[in-house]
């Protein structure tokens, strides 16, 4: 400073200043002697106020230096109302102010601390300090005076006080809290009525727990509502909307709340609409346009549907714009495009159509887009691509078949942090694939996603130099066939899906070293070993590894980290034992190594597994031999075992009665010997209970015969083994899953393991096996086929209303078909063939619309088939080797030859949105149309039963949960 002043200019200045403390120290002589300094009744008070509190650093950062001790300043000698935070009325010198924020105060606030002595106090911020959970004082209604009272982030707990209300002057009051506060029912109608002059009320992360009244909307002077994650339910009053004041309203996370946008008039003051992940619905209004105002409009995560209207034009001061997660269609509006202060614009997760604007870049100071999983449809836009300021883009999910663009992405956008594409639609893209190396120079890139675009990745660098901060790669289905060398010093990198591709060769043993990868997927490949071994690094962090679908051979490669939580080896060709050092994979959640070809025995050692970590467990499908062991002691985490198709034999372990949490067993197509598990009914969430072909003999009745259990069971499979014995008529009392009425508004969702991963059943319908690979948590079915059952079918099976697959053929069934089975309405296969069945097909069968298949073949019934029903549209082998059936009705299906349309049943709607649909069923006899068992069978089944999980650890829920809001 001095160098640059002259030395005249300086004295001058000098002389100023001095004058200047002259006349103030004359004015604060003259103020003094007027009128006391600080009162010493509040001067004390103030002192005891200090001493009732340590100071302690809170551990929170402090980001602009405000956080700091201020009650250190308050000593006995000086004014009080000099000290740091207290604020004294300029005339009367008594403490109107007390601004203790971030102070580091610890300790109780106590009802007869002597604060509440301090009865001027207009203004009180005691904000963020730890009043380490006391109860929130009833004494602050003796600040009467109090205007603005800020108790936000403080640590106070319980119930506010309801006279806290007494204080009508207040203007201001934030009582946020991230602790738990909660108030009681009449709260907030008392609040409307008292705190008329309120102007700002911040409410947020308080537990309210009730719905808003309508009486808020009379709080005429409001600017600012905070009601973020309170817990609220019932309707929002949506004249609270309409107040005119209103600048600032946020409702966030009060998913139970519901709500609509109103006629917005002119003349409004809002500049926040903030409304994320509340239950709002109905259409955005046109009126919206009137909120000249708004620059932040969040309403995301919800249920608004319609267009965005064109009107949303004219809010020209819009910074954010997002309404991800919503039911919105139809185009974007082109008047879109006026909203040139834009930074954020997130589009994702609704059903938006046609393109996204071509003149995009007017966005000329977007930052991030996010247009993902809508239908938007034509090519990636160079035009997008020219924005300089985007460090964020998300495109994922839509119909775009032109990615021509993205060669010119580096020229541009050199800060691109993120560039997420999932092109669903690989099929039809156009043009020419993608040159990977357009990406290097993006020195900022972290997270890549080109999944579904057909990529080159041949000739690339691998110089450590080569995007050096990737951290997340997503290259699924790219077309790519070799494994990517490039990789090898991409040293921050954590996730990598290189999925279905058409990778040849072995997996190098440097992915294993990578210092910071956490989650691999290499599935659906044609990789065929593993260059060196599975040794990682001590600090290894891999917890996640998708080998499964490729054409691995030899030993089994599981990499040995600590971490391991999730291992996928199925469908490959891997030999040999299961190697003893899985056992020491202490973190290891979900290990499958179904369809392979392992031998030998099951490790006794997977106990400490069991034990510790292990839900899923999948061995289905190879050669394993031998006992399964006694290891089930304490397997408290166990939800789904499948040892099927496979050698072993003996008893079953009476261990398992132990897994308290198993949902799943599958033990079928083995040659376990064997009586029915009853003691298995004590497993209060068993659902699926599959022990078919093997060699279980003795009844299915437990010899008191009273009580069968499985509370939760909806899937039994107990065919082809040697059951005998008659059924007693009450054997389908208290199946209480099957006969309980599901309810109708809950959405049917797959059986899935915790670790979100599907189970899949290879289950025998009317002769033919079908795997399904998704199970929908609704599917319920009986199978008690190939055994020698005899005795009448049970009348009790009407009662398992929500029953929809039986089958009771190959038996030796005697008596009528039980007329009761007309209960089951969402009954969708019947097989009762090969059995000794007689008399009459009930006439009341014929009201049973959803049944789909039929087989009655080969019994002694007589009479004729119920008509203009399911049952004529039958094949005619549904109903042969009955000589004493007969009547018109069976004339007319015996002479048309049936081509039965697939059924339109519920379960198949759920499967609509799938990307991608496959289906495995092996034919075993085909006795009747197969567009029958497609029909039958699609509702249940879809794509690889890992699929799923990967989209939503790797894909969009990912993508929404990890970008910042
Ligand atoms: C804070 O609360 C804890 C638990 O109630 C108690 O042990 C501790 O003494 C309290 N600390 C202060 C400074 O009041
Ligand atoms: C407040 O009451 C507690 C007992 O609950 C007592 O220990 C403390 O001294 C009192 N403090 C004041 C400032 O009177
Ligand atoms: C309450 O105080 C905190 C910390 O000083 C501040 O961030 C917040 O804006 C204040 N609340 C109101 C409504 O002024
Ligand atoms: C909020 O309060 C309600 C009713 O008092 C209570 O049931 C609920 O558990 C509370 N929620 C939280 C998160 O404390």
């Amino acid at each position: 400073m001095k160098a640059f002043l002259s030395n005249q200019k300086m004295s001058l200045l000098l002389r100023s200043f001095c004058f200047l403390f002259l006349v103030s120290s004359f004015l604060n002589t003259f103020v003094s002697s007027t009128q006391h300094l600080c009162h010493s009744d509040q001067q004390d008070a103030l002192l005891e106020f200090k001493s009732e509190f340590s100071i302690q650093k809170p551990d929170w950062v402090d980001p602009d230096g405000s956080s700091y001790p201020k009650t250190e300043s308050w000593v006995n000698r000086s004014d009080c109302c000099s000290w740091d935070g207290i604020t004294c009325d300029a005339t009367s010198g008594k403490v109107i102010g007390l601004d203790l924020s971030s102070s580091h105060l610890k300790g109780q606030l106590k009802s007869n601390s002597s604060l509440f002595r301090l009865r001027d106090l207009r203004d009180l911020n005691l904000a963020r300090n730890n009043f380490n959970d006391s109860q929130f004082p009833a004494e602050f209604d003796k600040l009467m005076e109090l205007k603005r009272l800020n108790l936000s982030g403080s640590s106070l707990s319980g119930q506010i006080p309801i006279n806290l209300l007494q204080l009508t002057k207040l203007v201001s009051l934030d009582l946020s809290s991230y602790d738990s506060l909660s108030i009681d029912e009449s709260f907030l109608h008392l609040l409307a009525q008292n705190l008329r002059n309120l102007r700002e009320l911040d409410m947020s992360y308080v537990n309210i727990s009730s719905e808003i009244p309508h009486e808020f909307s009379n709080l005429r002077s409001l600017r600012l509502l905070d009601l973020t994650n309170c817990n609220l339910s019932g309707e929002f009053p949506s004249s609270v909307l309409l107040i005119p004041s209103l600048e600032s309203i946020r409702l966030s996370y009060n998913s139970n709340m519901r709500g609509n946008l109103p006629v917005f008039r002119e003349n409004n003051s809002l500049v926040e609409l903030t409304v994320m992940f509340t239950a709002f619905s109905g259409k955005i209004p046109f009126s919206l346009g009137n909120l000249s105002h708004l620059s932040i409009l969040d309403l995301s995560r919800n249920n608004f549907v319609g267009e965005i209207p064109s009107s949303i034009g004219n809010l020209k001061q819009l910074t954010v714009f997002d309404v991800s997660d919503n039911k919105l269609n139809g185009n974007l509006p082109v008047s879109i495009l006026n909203l040139t202060q834009l930074r954020r614009l997130w589009l994702s997760s609704n059903q938006f159509t046609g393109f996204l604007p071509p003149n995009i870049s007017q966005f000329s100071k977007l930052e991030s887009i996010d247009a993902g999983d809508n239908s938007f449809t034509g090519a990636i836009l160079s035009s997008l691509l020219k924005i300089p300021s985007l460090t964020k883009i998300y495109l994922s999910y839509n119909d775009f078949n032109d990615f021509i663009g993205i060669g010119n992405i580096s020229l541009f956008l050199p800060n691109l942090q993120v560039f997420f594409i999932h092109n669903k639609n690989y099929n039809k893209v156009i043009g020419p694939g993608v040159d990977f190396n357009v990406f290097s120079p993006l020195k900022q890139l972290y997270w890549l996603s080109l999944s579904g675009i057909p990529l080159s990745t041949t000739n690339i660098t691998s110089d450590l130099d080569f995007l050096p901060k990737l951290a997340r790669l997503f290259l699924r289905g790219c077309n790519i066939t070799e494994f990517p060398e490039f990789i090898r010093n991409r040293r921050k990198l954590q996730w990598l899906d290189l999925s279905n591709n058409k990778i040849k060769g072995q997996v190098p043993d440097w992915l294993w070293r990578l210092p910071k990868l956490s989650e691999v997927n290499l599935s659906n490949n044609s990789l065929s070993g593993f260059n060196g071994s599975s040794k990682v690094s001590p600090e290894s962090q891999i917890s996640n590894v998708d080998l499964s679908s490729n054409a691995f051979q030899g030993p089994l490669f599981i990499p040995s980290s600590k971490d391991l939580n999730y291992f996928w080896g199925s469908k490959n060709n891997f030999t040999g034992e299961i190697p003893r050092s899985v056992c020491g994979l202490s973190s290891l959640a979900v290990l499958d190594l179904s369809n392979n070809n392992l031998n030998g025995s099951i490790p006794r050692c997977l106990e400490t597994l069991v034990m510790s970590s292990l839900s899923d467990l999948n061995l289905r499908n190879n050669k394993l031999s031998g006992i399964l062991p006694e290891i089930f002691q304490n397997a408290k985490s166990l939800t789904t075992l499948d040892f099927s198709h496979n050698r072993l034999e003996g008893k079953m372990p009476a261990s398992l009665v132990d897994c308290s949490a198993l949902e799943v067993l599958n033990v079928g197509s083995n040659t376990f010997n064997d009586i029915f598990p009853f003691h298995l009914n004590s497993l209060q969430k068993l659902q699926v209970l599959v022990i078919r072909s093997n060699k279980f003999h003795g009844t299915l009745h437990n010899s008191d015969g009273v009580w069968f259990g499985f509370p939760q069971l909806k899937i039994i499979d107990v065919s082809h083994n040697d059951f005998f014995g008659t059924l007693p008529s009450h054997y389908f009392l208290n199946w209480t899953a099957m006969s309980s009425k599901s309810d109708d508004n809950i959405e049917p969702e797959y059986i899935t393991g915790p670790s979100g991963n599907y189970f899949s059943l290879v289950l025998m319908s009317k002769g033919v096996s079908m795997e399904m690979e998704r199970i929908l948590t609704i599917f319920t079915a009986i199978d008690f086929s190939g055994n020698q059952l005899n005795g009448p079918i049970p009348d009790s099976i009407g009662l398992l209303k929500e029953l929809r697959i039986l089958n009771m053929s190959s038996n030796a069934f005697t008596g009528h078909i039980p007329s009761t089975l007309a209960n089951l309405t969402n009954l969708e296969s019947l097989d009762l063939s090969q059995n000794k069945i007689s008399g009459e097909i009930p006439s009341e069968l014929g009201t049973l619309s959803s049944l789909e298949v039929i087989n009655v073949s080969h019994n002694q019934l007589v009479g004729s088939i119920p008509q203009g029903t399911q049952f004529q549209r039958q094949n005619c082998s549904s109903y042969e080797g009955n000589p004493g059936l007969n009547g018109p009705s069976l004339k007319d299906v015996c002479r048309d030859i049936k081509t039965p349309t697939p059924p339109q049943s519920e379960l198949m709607e759920s499967k609509e949105e799938e990307e991608e649909e496959s289906f495995s069923w092996m034919a075993a006899d085909l006795g009747f149309a197969p567009g029958v068992v497609f029909g039958l069978v699609m509702g249940y089944i879809a794509v690889s039963y890992k699929h799923e999980w990967f989209m939503k650890r790797f894909g969009r829920n990912k993508q929404q949960s990890i970008r910042t809001r």
